[in-house]
């Protein structure tokens, strides 16, 4: 995450090598064929084809700085070719629309994509002429996916607390990605762990204090949702987890109790900022009951169209509260009324396989020959 350039790539076209070699014979195809890949490549991209992009800036994490303003299907592709395999990269693909190909080739009422997981983002479909910076370019739909990298939304409105500012100056990438610092995965537990700190310096609930707790990121993601969703009488795992992660000994049921609160208020207000993202999108192409800003129908219209938003990352899929307190925002929102016609749909590994159908469609082999890796 932190190497260079040329350590990521080699690493990738390995693991594309090693997939090549698993592969039974009879999708093997002949060894003196080229084979195109699909590429989800889940980081700000200025696209400039179908194939190609430059990287913009790292997120998540992620800090290799030369590879800053490179062509990254460029970048595996000489990797690969390094490794001997003979690929070219028919399609590079955001996360987010690889999630909305595939949500659209299952079922064509897919109008947008959420991703969030380690980091967040969206896509949805736009009528070309309603895009600014495409001006002058047609597609033969009409249309074309808009890539929001919502993760970098900023507005004076949202509520950033201390601790959220706290955690913006201490990570790799200060003043950018604010939207994605109060929702994502890779950012919850350590909100949690600083309201933590914060009480245990205000406060002697968590005595003696560990040197653990100061430590940043050490409360993940998971841990804060196997706290928050710990249904036992007197909270085992969360005594169990504040024991073993943060060498928090002996936290009474009180304790354990405050630490739950902290996670449901941070994980609340980051699933009603997402569903609120969401919104934002329904209500930009007309799809949330009133009118829309690009014209939709009106609220006293009942024939609101169904539509259907793919979702896919852990933080969604596998945080049960999260995504519980998001539909009960969006239905908040919407309105029972309205909320109805919208449906969040789960798409099982859609990134990579809406990236490979994606190749397909772009590829210059038959696509008997493509094959969803
Ligand atoms: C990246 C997006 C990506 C999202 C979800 C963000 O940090 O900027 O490109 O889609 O994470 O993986």
């Amino acid at each position: 995450m932190t190497g260079t350039g040329e350590v990521l790539f080699d690493f990738i076209a390995s693991s594309v090598k090693e997939f090549v070699e698993r592969e039974t014979d009879d999708s093997k195809l002949s060894l003196d064929r080229r084979r195109e890949l699909g590429f989800t490549f889940p980081f700000p991209v200025k696209q400039t084809s179908v194939s190609s992009g430059t990287l913009l800036k790292w997120t998540k994490g992620f800090a290799i700085e030369d590879m800053i303003g490179k062509e990254v299907a460029g970048c595996l592709e000489k990797a690969m070719t390094k490794k001997g395999l003979n690929m070219r990269v028919a399609a590079l693909v955001n996360d987010s629309v690889g999630t909305l190909s595939l949500g659209h080739y299952h079922d064509t009422d897919t109008v947008a994509a959420v991703i969030i997981g380690t980091g967040t983002n969206a896509c949805y479909l736009e009528r070309t002429e309603a895009i600014i910076k495409s001006q002058g370019l047609l597609t033969a739909s009409g249309g074309m996916v808009v890539n929001m990298e919502w993760g970098n939304f900023w507005s004076s409105h949202l509520p950033r607390t201390v601790y959220d500012t706290e955690l913006d100056a201490d990570s790799p990438n200060p003043n950018d990605q604010g939207f994605e610092k109060l929702i994502s995965g890779m950012y919850l537990g350590d909100v949690v762990r600083r309201v933590i700190v914060r009480m245990s310096q205000e406060s002697d609930i968590f005595k003696p204090i560990s040197s653990k707790l100061s430590m940043p990121f050490i409360l993940r993601t998971p841990l804060i949702a196997a706290m928050h969703e710990d249904d036992s009488p007197d909270l085992e795992k969360v005594g169990s987890i504040l024991r073993e992660n943060l060498e928090i000994p002996d936290a009474p049921l009180k304790v354990r109790r405050l630490v739950v609160k902290v996670c449901d208020v941070v994980t609340r207000r980051a699933a009603r900022l997402a569903a609120a993202g969401i919104v934002g999108i329904l209500k930009k192409i007309g799809r949330d009951g009133s009118g829309g800003i690009t014209g939709g129908r009106s609220r006293s219209d009942h024939k609101m169209r169904r539509t259907v938003v793919a979702m896919e990352g852990g933080l969604y899929t596998g945080y049960t509260m999260f995504r519980e307190y998001l539909h009960e925002a969006l239905t908040e929102i919407l309105g029972e009324d309205i909320a109805k016609h919208v449906v969040l749909k789960v798409t099982e590994d859609g990134s990579a396989m809406g990236a490979a159908l994606l190749a397909a469609a772009h590829s210059s082999v038959p696509v008997d020959n493509v094959q969803l890796l």
